[in-house]
């Protein structure tokens, strides 16, 4: 991928000292000698996330979206004057990713900016669920004619993404005739589901989730592309910077230098030692939606009842999403002397993209007027370092990942990042991270109650459930 002129290559920093034992005592801590102990399993584990590297796809998105990217610039530039409103319908992997990067790039605003100052880009509206109130409510505020929707299933029949394309289908014909086609784009599997079929017969524009990537890591293809673009999002930077992230991981196999691995394998060692919640604490609202996107990633694709092998192990950590600064007078509190079954990952940025000064004020006051002088910018750094502190004073595991900007580049390095510790995660626990049998059971079950042809008698089963007794409901 090239790179702009006007690019600097901004590095992420990944800081793991206040998960060592030199830190937090040998009970707590993961010391060098603990790693050092299982070198060879974790070695091994590199070997094998190597040797798969084909069949993870997903991957190869840094370099293989060239000419997709070009289709999806010239696409989102034809359609940015006419459109005011640019709605994402999907969940899950179809969602937030677009969610975290919109969130990550754009003004915190952005949506109430007017055109101009979103240089012309239409507002975004991602609807990942499908709430009856929060559907009418978004109908009362964006006018279908000038709204363009981008609907993403990957499977091309997920129940919720189905039924909310179904309203908007409706509502659009309704309004609008057989104009109606111009304001749908479809995002799906090139050959499965019926998302495809859909598409094909009425003539939607089309961008193809690539065979074999898998819906929580599909940022980097049209599911996030297309979004990001509509909002003026720099996509070529944000895949460039996940190239660059690729690099470093790819081209270091030692623990110690790649940071992938070093965190999936801090992260293994602590859960190992009983921390089975995984916080992600960004400290940046710019970074609140990377928490949910984590989330996702992080619980579906380490949260297996069964290894590769068959055996039963209930692995997983449970990811707990916080925020920075707010948190802290939230759940800072259980953080720091709550059971000791976490690790905290902060997520700090060097330069804020403003800066705001406090002013003076109320000298007769020095409890408030301490603070005049300085800025926002040192406020927020000054909580998280107070936080950490205060961590490791009670011996809980943290560990930081710094972003100098957040820029389209490190946020491409963001996203990569955590997906390789993601998948290399799962070597070490030995699972498949790449499917969702959980989630599955649940999409069955739903087709099963709302009367899907093909799952009677899974509906009969659930039909079949035990009854709930009158009991144990209370009311009043
Ligand atoms: O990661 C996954 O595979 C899931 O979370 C899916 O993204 C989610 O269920 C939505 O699926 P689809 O894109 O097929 O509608």
């Amino acid at each position: 991928m090239s790179k702009s002129p006007e690019t600097k290559e901004i590095s992420l920093q990944v800081d793991v000292n206040y998960m060592m034992s030199e830190y937090l005592g040998a009970r707590e801590g993961i010391s060098r000698e603990e790693i050092q102990a299982k070198n060879q399993e974790f070695q091994e584990a590199v070997r094998h996330l190597k040797n798969k590297r084909s069949e993870m796809v997903w991957r190869d998105l840094p370099y293989n979206q060239d000419q997709v990217t070009e289709q999806i610039i010239s696409f989102a530039r034809q359609k940015k004057d006419a459109c005011e409103n640019f709605v994402v319908l999907g969940i899950g992997g179809s969602a937030l990713g677009p969610m975290a990067v919109q969130q990550a790039l754009n003004h915190l605003y952005y949506n109430e900016l007017p055109k101009e100052q979103r240089g012309g880009w239409p507002r975004i509206y991602i609807l990942d669920n499908v709430d009856p109130e929060r559907f009418t409510h978004l109908l009362d505020i964006v006018d279908p004619a000038k709204t363009l929707f981008n609907v993403i299933t990957k499977s091309g029949s997920t129940s919720e993404t189905m039924a909310q394309f179904l309203i908007v289908v409706r509502l659009l014909r309704d309004r609008l005739g057989d104009a109606y086609k111009e304001h749908v784009v479809a995002t799906t599997d090139a050959v499965k589901g019926n998302l495809i079929k859909i598409a094909q017969t009425e003539n939607y524009p089309l961008f193809y989730v690539p065979e074999g990537v898998g819906g929580r890591f599909s940022e980097l293809c049209p599911v996030g592309l297309l979004p990001a673009a509509m909002a003026g999002i720099d996509i070529k930077e944000l895949l460039r910077g996940a190239a660059y992230m690729d690099q470093w991981i790819e081209s270091k196999d030692e623990i110690w230098e790649n940071p992938a691995y070093l965190r999936a394998v801090l992260h293994y060692l602590a859960y190992r030692k009983g921390k089975n919640i995984s916080v992600m604490m960004p400290y940046a609202d710019s970074l609140k939606y990377f928490a949910d996107w984590y989330a996702q990633l992080w619980a579906e694709s380490l949260g297996k009842r069964r290894t590769l092998a068959g055996e039963e192990i209930f692995a997983g950590q449970t990811p707990v999403k916080a925020l920075g600064v707010t948190d802290q007078h939230s759940q800072v509190q259980l953080y720091t002397e709550g059971p000791f079954d976490k690790v905290i990952n902060f997520l700090s940025v060097g330069q804020f993209r403003n800066s705001v000064v406090i002013p003076a004020g109320y000298e007769d006051i020095p409890a408030v007027s301490f603070l005049g002088g300085h800025t926002l910018n040192e406020l927020m750094e000054v909580e998280r370092v107070a936080t950490e502190y205060a961590l490791v004073q009670a011996s809980r595991l943290n560990a930081t990942i710094l972003l100098p900007e957040v820029t389209p580049f490190t946020i491409g390095q963001l996203i990569y990042l955590f997906e390789v510790e993601t998948a290399y995660a799962g070597e070490l626990l030995k699972i498949d991270a790449f499917d969702q049998p959980g989630v599955e059971e649940g999409k069955n079950a739903t087709y099963a109650l709302m009367g899907r042809p093909g799952y009677e008698e899974a509906r009969a089963k659930l039909n079949a459930r035990p009854v709930k007794e009158a009991k144990y409901i209370l009311k009043n």
